[in-house]
């Protein structure tokens, strides 16, 4: 018998619950030893409890060190801050993984493997940011600051060779936007030059490119990368952008990584626009759970259920709306957990 594996399971918001019950349907159909410990955060946390991040959960994560969580809505502009972020903060998730490996073919691009690996904890996102009021207008000014650090930067980099050397990938592409942002983004391409001309050059190819033209690229030749290595900001973006050439956010999955904690998740966020319809797709939800079992070394378990995914949407061919399919979640789920008997 396999022993069991605590792990902290947050439903999420919006379609999560909906994804989310599919992938523990999966999951249950595969054996897989997870003994869930569930908890709440975002909307939800703030429904329980008045609380985006309840204590409940971030004590149930530092037991386990291990979560698979659904999307957590966020509100734009004003309100409580990302729970996502503070999540990855507070555990010291400072890789997201991101993969985008297309799954069904005939799609606007084929035979898309490309993985991007972007830096969870610092740039743009540190929120530090304010308004200044000028002539009684309280929103006359924003300001918002960006930190980036020449450890942290080296760690996320580190981590995408040592990633990419592991998983026999062939280059490693920085992106960054170091001719404007000298500083702010400078300091990772400097990061990333010091540590390939100290460690792993002669191991893999190496080079760099500034977003903008990553972004036109990405479009018109996106087999010229492999893996992508970037800061917090354009890693969000690139990652979204990359979803879209794989079939679009149902197919892709993300991993939070630590030094001693992980939390696994889809790329995509709570889509309202859909949410309590079934109508989701739970690809990349159910993707993410293969990489939580990759990380437990369950390395069985997550490609029996990668290729059961891959039997279902093109040998039975039920796929749910966003893939031009007539499948809701819970029909493409009974056909995936068919596959899984
Ligand atoms: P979104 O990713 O939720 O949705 C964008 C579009 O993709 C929508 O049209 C949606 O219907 C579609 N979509 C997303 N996932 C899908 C799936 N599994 N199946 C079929 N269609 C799918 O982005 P949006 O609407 O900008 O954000 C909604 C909320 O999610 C916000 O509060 C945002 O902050 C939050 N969010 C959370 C994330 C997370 O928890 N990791 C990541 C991104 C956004």
């Amino acid at each position: 018998m396999t022993t069991p594996i605590p792990a902290t399971l947050i439903p999420g918001d919006g379609i999560g619950p909906e994804i989310m019950d599919a992938t523990l349907e999966v999951l249950a159909a595969l054996d897989a030893p997870f003994e869930w410990d569930t908890q709440v955060a975002g909307l939800a946390g703030v429904k329980a409890c008045d609380n985006p991040l309840p204590t409940a959960t971030l004590d149930s994560i530092r037991r386990t060190r291990l979560a698979l969580k659904g999307p957590l809505e966020t509100p734009s502009g004003g309100g409580y801050r990302s729970s996502n972020v503070r999540l990855r903060e507070e555990f010291k998730l400072y890789a997201n993984l991101r993969p985008a490996k297309t799954i069904v073919p005939g799609g606007r691009y084929d035979n898309i493997d490309l993985v991007v690996v972007r830096e969870n904890n610092e740039g743009l996102y540190m929120g530090y940011e304010h308004f200044i009021a000028i002539d009684g207008n309280p929103h006359a000014v924003a300001i918002s600051t960006g930190v980036n650090t020449h450890e942290g930067s080296r760690k996320l980099i580190e981590y995408a060779f040592e990633y990419a050397i592991a998983h026999g990938r062939k280059k490693i592409t920085i992106v960054h936007k170091a001719n404007i942002m000298k500083a702010l983004t400078g300091i990772f391409l400097e990061a990333g030059r010091e540590l390939y001309n100290e460690k792993y050059k002669g191991k893999i190819a190496f080079d760099d490119i500034i977003i903008d033209a990553c972004s036109m690229k990405l479009v018109m030749n996106p087999w010229a990368f492999d893996v992508i290595v970037t800061t917090n900001l354009f890693g969000d973006i690139l990652s979204d952008l990359v979803a879209g050439l794989v079939g679009g956010l149902g197919m892709a999955p993300g991993a939070n990584i630590g030094t001693d904690a992980a939390i696994f998740e889809a790329v995509h966020g709570s889509a309202p626009d859909i949410a309590g319809k079934g109508i989701a797709n739970p690809t990349a939800l159910l993707l993410g759970a293969a990489m939580m079992l990759d990380h437990v070394k369950l390395d069985d378990k997550a490609t029996r259920l990668r290729k059961a995914i891959d039997e279902t949407l093109n040998i039975d061919k039920i796929r749910t709306g966003d893939l031009g399919g007539s499948a809701n979640t819970k029909t493409f789920t009974q056909a995936l957990v068919a596959r899984l008997r």
